[in-house]
């Protein structure tokens, strides 16, 4: 039977929305709950403790809204927070970006030399790193901690001379033998054109696209797919925990002009 109730999907801010379209356009038949941990953010700069803590908040926060599923679209939040999102909520599906980020750029590597851009917590616990070395031992993993790229991001500047110098500050000295440079931030996407001209013929990947995959082949084990009709109008309610016209403003610059500021909803963990 086909099962109508709306997915979850949580990050620190806006990032996630880069992954938030990949599984509207993987899922048609799906609708979504998104949730921005705005009022914390940054996740990146926090302890693993911290930032277990928050996830199982937003999680908390998201069965409110009767999800059937938790996509954590934030690498931060997945790197230590799946195993305590999986055990608080089972048996609902819960999915991470960090292991399909891993698998794209396994896949997009000839090499095995592979670069990962991501939050200072997410490099500093080495998930990333032992994801990509899971799916091949031969690989060699380059962490780079690239915390302003957050801020670039969710100031909505994603071009310009301050982009370029942020980009140049991080990847000048990046080993040439490197083939493939993986976003391993939900926010970084946005800066991707910025990023191409300084990582030159480099394959650039991200999580979005295997994470809807990787979704779609979850839900279809659990017997949770949508599976044909109309979904319900709004395909998406969006939350933030602060800032809610913010959230719209910058959202559009990941999210598309359909990001208006009346849709978000301003939520409250205390409920
Ligand atoms: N979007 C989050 C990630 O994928 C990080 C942003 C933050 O530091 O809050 O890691």
């Amino acid at each position: 039977m086909a099962d109508r109730r709306p997915i979850g999907v949580f990050d620190s801010g806006v990032g996630g929305l880069t992954v938030l379209a990949a599984l509207l356009a993987r899922l048609p038949d799906e609708c979504f709950v998104y949730l921005g941990d705005t009022a914390r953010l940054p996740y990146g700069a926090k302890t693993p403790a911290t930032v277990e803590r928050y996830s199982l908040q937003c999680a908390a926060l998201l069965r409110r809204y009767d999800v059937k599923a938790i996509a954590i679209a934030c690498n931060t939040a997945a790197s230590v927070a799946v195993p305590a999102v999986t055990q608080a909520h089972a048996p609902l599906p819960v999915l991470g970006v960090l292991e399909p980020g891993a698998a794209a750029a396994v896949a997009a590597s000839a090499s095995g030399r592979i670069a990962v851009l991501a939050t200072e917590a997410t490099i500093a616990g080495g998930a990333y790193e032992r994801a990509i070395r899971a799916l091949d031992p031969r690989a060699t993993v380059t962490g780079l901690a690239c915390p302003l790229f957050v801020a670039l991001a969710e100031e909505g500047l994603t071009s310009g001379p301050i982009v370029d110098a942020v980009v140049r500050h991080y990847l000048e000295g990046l080993d040439p033998l490197i083939d493939t440079v993986v976003l391993g931030c939900t926010h970084f996407p946005v800066l991707a054109p910025a990023l191409r001209a300084a990582l030159g013929r480099r394959a650039i990947v991200d999580s979005a696209a295997t994470t809807a995959a990787a979704l779609a082949g979850l839900l279809s084990r659990h017997g949770a797919l949508a599976e044909g009709g109309e979904p319900p109008a709004p395909r998406v309610r969006f939350l933030a925990t602060d800032g809610v016209a913010r959230f719209a403003r910058v959202g559009r610059a990941f999210f598309g002009d359909a990001l208006t500021d009346d849709r978000v909803e301003l939520v409250d963990f205390a409920g």
